[in-house]
């Protein structure tokens, strides 16, 4: 079959049985919204918003559409509104990631940043600043997921459905989160009419309000949690509780780790939400007796979140992933040379290759390591020297010939008053016990290991 257009490929997403958890009698089956043509299932409501205002009369050609929000309904919206001629702008919040901005730029969006310290109701808040925008910006309409019906018609027009068909109508339970409340809304609307036998589990990031709500009805006050797009700190006005039979919080923890083994065990590479999303299932699955089928998401691609959930150093300095401790100045490395996680360069490469590998792995300095020992450490000054006379030649220069050989080197068994010493002194200390070494500490890592042990 030959689509004609990519919006014919938002939807009729594939569902997969998963078979890697212990699931008690239960089976569990995941509707892969990663397929979607921008990787998550905000596509179908950028779809269906934008012809829902169409249809309504409210678009005319070539009018600004206007959103708050730089997540995925961002990506879904772009992607509808560039195939469609519409301009797009996205207002958001300046601490979203500069990959997520270059690529809502790349697909056509345009981009206000707004403060991200500031709260509702304040003027530069990124919701308050985009529906002031489509106030004073003649024929711009404001998309507003949080208040847009088309959000959860959706979700009760075709997710829903395409559950019930893919599933021969054989569903027990269906686990969902809350962003919006589009998703759970929708469905609610779809199943209470059609099949309100059908039980639903929240499944909550540990830190939203929402799953006290639910289970107490009471309010807990917000924390704060690392998973995306999931959780909130207050009720969505979409949002319909009425089918669910239990709330399960999920820490980020338990949540970044499910999606891990998402990818180890099942080839499935899901978005931080979906650890949340099938432990709450998990959960829900073992506290039956008799056997249920569940259905639940893959939210989004994990490809969305490379150099976090599946990023090893990102986990550990997030206090994510545990690590055997040795109650040492070795607890304090985050790249161990022993699992060859410490970015090295050799003597005889050059200052371009130091350069170059210091701007990929984002550092500033490097051991230089041969023949099994560090031999001196390379750091931006010691290039800035080597290219004191502005001579882009000295590129070419060996890395011998600028490195630093006065090495500050501690025993694991040294004190963290002595590191401190060291870094205080605006060094990299190298942590060696004779000839065998073990990593390089820098004041990042004093202040991770430090911050890790508070939040523990
Ligand atoms: C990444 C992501 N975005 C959004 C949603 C659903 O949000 P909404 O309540 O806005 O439909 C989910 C649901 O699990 C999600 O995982």
């Amino acid at each position: 079959m030959v689509f004609r257009d990519i919006l014919e490929l938002i939807g009729h997403t594939p569902m997969i049985e998963v078979k890697s958890f212990d699931l008690g009698v239960s089976r569990l089956f995941l509707k892969l919204e990663n397929m979607n043509p921008t990787g998550s299932i905000k596509d179908r409501i950028g779809l269906s918003m934008i012809e829902a205002a169409e249809n309504q009369g409210k678009l005319q050609k070539g009018c600004t559409l206007i959103e708050a929000t730089a997540g995925n309904t961002g990506m879904g919206l772009a992607l509808v509104a560039a195939r469609k001629g519409y301009r797009l702008l996205l207002v958001i919040p300046d601490k979203m990631s500069q990959e997520k901005v270059s690529c809502l730029k790349a697909m056509g969006a345009e981009i206000i940043m707004t403060r991200s310290d500031v709260e509702k109701g304040h003027p530069e808040y990124y919701q308050d600043y985009a529906l002031r925008l489509s106030r004073e910006i003649p024929g711009a309409f404001y998309i507003d997921q949080f208040n847009n019906p088309a959000n959860p018609l959706a979700h009760e027009t075709g997710t829903a459905p395409e559950i019930w068909e893919q599933m021969g109508g054989q569903i027990d339970a269906i686990s969902v989160g809350v962003g919006s409340a589009g998703t759970i809304r929708g469905l609610t609307d779809f199943f209470k009419r059609t099949h309100p036998e059908i039980e639903f589990i929240l499944a909550d990031p540990a830190g939203s309000i929402l799953a006290d709500f639910v289970n107490l009805g009471s309010f807990a006050s917000a924390g704060s949690w690392r998973v995306e797009g999931i959780g909130e700190d207050f009720v969505p006005s979409q949002a319909d509780f009425s089918l669910v039979k239990k709330a399960y919080s999920i820490t980020d923890t338990e949540a970044f780790l499910i999606v891990r083994d998402l990818l180890r065990d099942e080839g499935i590479l899901a978005g931080s939400s979906t650890g949340v999303l099938v432990a709450a299932a998990i959960r829900y699955a073992r506290e039956q007796e008799e056997p249920r089928n569940i259905v639940t998401f893959v939210c989004d691609s994990g490809n969305k979140y490379l150099s976090k959930v599946f990023n090893d150093h990102w986990m550990f300095e997030q206090g994510l992933l545990d690590r055997e401790e040795t109650g040492d100045l070795r607890d304090l490395i985050a790249r161990k040379h022993s699992s060859r996680d410490v970015i090295t360069i050799s003597p005889d490469d050059t200052l371009a290759v130091a350069y170059s590998r210091m701007k990929m792995y984002d550092i500033s300095q490097l051991p230089v390591y041969d023949k099994e020992t560090v031999r001196g450490i390379i750091d931006e000054s010691d290039i800035l020297l080597a290219l004191e006379g502005l001579d882009s030649g000295r590129f070419d220069d060996r890395v011998a010939d600028h490195m630093s050989t006065d090495l500050d080197v501690l025993d694991p068994s040294d004190s963290l008053e002595s590191l401190v010493a060291v870094l205080k002194k605006g060094y990299t200390a190298i942590v060696m016990d004779g000839a065998q070494f073990y990593g390089i500490v820098t004041r990042i890592d004093v202040f991770n290991y430090l911050k890790r042990k508070r939040d523990a």
